[in-house]
């Protein structure tokens, strides 16, 4: 059963049954049983560790755990893990990480760690007066932001500049907001940065003569961002009757409607996040953090618009680009804390955050490929059906076999409903 882990060379993993794809994980990955016992849930989080992360615990909340394959990002195979409930984002994310590989996959990169702290000064006798006193003092405030976490000094990171805003048509009139940029290695930064913001407030309310009144990071993290690109030649894109052409022209056109239009940007987002999210959830990372920001990115230039890009090469391939904010880490919080996140970060053997976020925003590309891909073409519904299916029939009841077997009849019957499941089972049962 050995092959190169990510790829899907010899073993189509999905045809193998939970335990055989353990026992593939074992080979192919180098990782403990243990770890996999941790891995696959059987031995996850306990109430008892859940109790120390958040109040008035009574239990914890299983999701489904699975691994998207084929993923070459950078050139180094990753499997995929994505936690979540909803049916054929893994095998499609998987597919199109497929058709990527004959053209080497996905090529990602990140910008610097440095999120973003907000210091709201208000009651400003002279605003302007004020905001250049604040600049003054840049590297005396710098300083002060420094001795907050000695330890991401040490490791690099750190307070790099500050900047002031003047915000003049406001509810409450003008006030300025001075923010601290911070880079944060390999955290998601949250708690260093609130407490650098926090620190340096008496400093800046003497020097300005105003008030600080919030002081608290930013979501929207333009200065983390994580790019992807792709390219999928054009022999890949056949799809039944469609011609190769007719494929990548499909998608090109479905990519500029969500261009054009926020009701269309919102959905083609949402797809991109189908894959985006799974992956930060997986790794204990916070998926509301990312969701603001990436959609707060998305408007940035006033208009709601696609995170993604697809065009034609001069050989007629199709092209693929992503940009978002991507604030994940590997150290802090619940990367460290949950045993399975720490599992998933050993399977992805990612060495920084920057790597992880590569990863994420390469799923992302991919999962917006399947989605435009499925639309431009036979329309999604099918594959979805297929996979619903087996749902429906799960939730009518149906046990072992029956549940590949039911799912199979309601889809031929174009009736994936849970009454008309009942009564197939009802039947079958007599
Ligand atoms: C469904 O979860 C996601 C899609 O709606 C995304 C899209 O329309 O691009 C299929």
């Amino acid at each position: 059963m050995t092959d190169s882990p990510g790829s899907e060379k010899s073993t189509k993993f999905y045809n193998l049954s939970q335990a055989e794809r353990l026992a593939w994980l074992e080979q192919n990955t180098g990782m403990s049983a243990e770890t996999l016992s941790i891995l696959s849930g059987e031995n996850g989080l306990k109430t008892e560790q859940a109790n120390h992360m958040i109040e008035n615990v009574i239990g914890t909340f299983a999701l489904p755990l699975g691994i998207a394959k084929n993923f070459l990002v950078n050139g180094r195979e990753v499997l995929v893990p994505m936690v979540l409930e909803e049916p054929s984002v893994v095998a499609s994310a998987s597919f199109m990480a497929k058709l990527a590989r004959p053209a080497g996959g996905f090529t990602a990169h990140t910008t610097a760690p440095e999120m973003i702290g907000q210091i709201q000064v208000i009651n400003l006798p002279e605003i302007h007066s004020a905001r250049l006193r604040i600049l003054e003092a840049r590297q005396q405030l710098l300083d002060i932001a420094a001795e907050v976490d000695p330890m991401l000094q040490k490791l690099g990171g750190g307070p790099r500049d500050l900047q002031v805003r003047l915000i003049e048509d406001s509810p409450i009139g003008a006030f300025l907001v001075v923010h601290l940029i911070f880079d944060v290695r390999d955290a998601m930064g949250a708690n260093a940065v609130n407490t650098a913001v926090e620190r340096l407030a008496p400093q800046i309310e003497s020097i300005s003569g105003g008030k600080v009144h919030l002081r608290i990071l930013s979501n929207l993290a333009d200065r983390r961002l994580a790019r992807s690109r792709v390219t999928i030649q054009l022999d890949q894109l056949a799809f039944g009757n469609f011609s190769t052409e007719e494929v990548r022209d499909g998608i090109i056109n479905a990519w500029a409607f969500a261009v054009s239009d926020p009701y269309r940007a919102a959905t083609h987002n949402k797809g991109i996040m189908n894959a985006i999210d799974p992956i930060v959830i997986a790794t204990g990372n916070d998926w509301r953090a990312v969701e603001a920001g990436v959609h707060a990115y998305a408007a940035r230039n006033g208009k709601y618009t696609s995170l993604t890009t697809w065009g034609k090469d001069a050989a007629g391939n199709l092209v693929g680009t992503i940009e978002m904010p991507m604030a994940v880490g590997i150290v802090g919080g619940a990367t460290r804390v949950h045993p399975q996140a720490k599992a998933v970060l050993e399977l992805m053997k990612v060495e920084n955050a920057a790597q992880l976020a590569e990863i994420i925003v390469s799923a992302g590309l991919a999962q917006n490929l399947a989605a435009l891909r499925a639309l431009a073409t036979e329309g999604i519904q099918r594959g979805h059906m297929t996979l619903h299916a087996r749902q429906v029939a799960i939730a009518a009841g149906a046990v072992e076999e029956e549940i590949s077997r039911l799912a199979a009849q309601l889809v031929q019957e174009k009736q994936v409903r849970i009454d008309r499941a009942q009564e197939i089972l009802t039947e079958w049962r007599k």
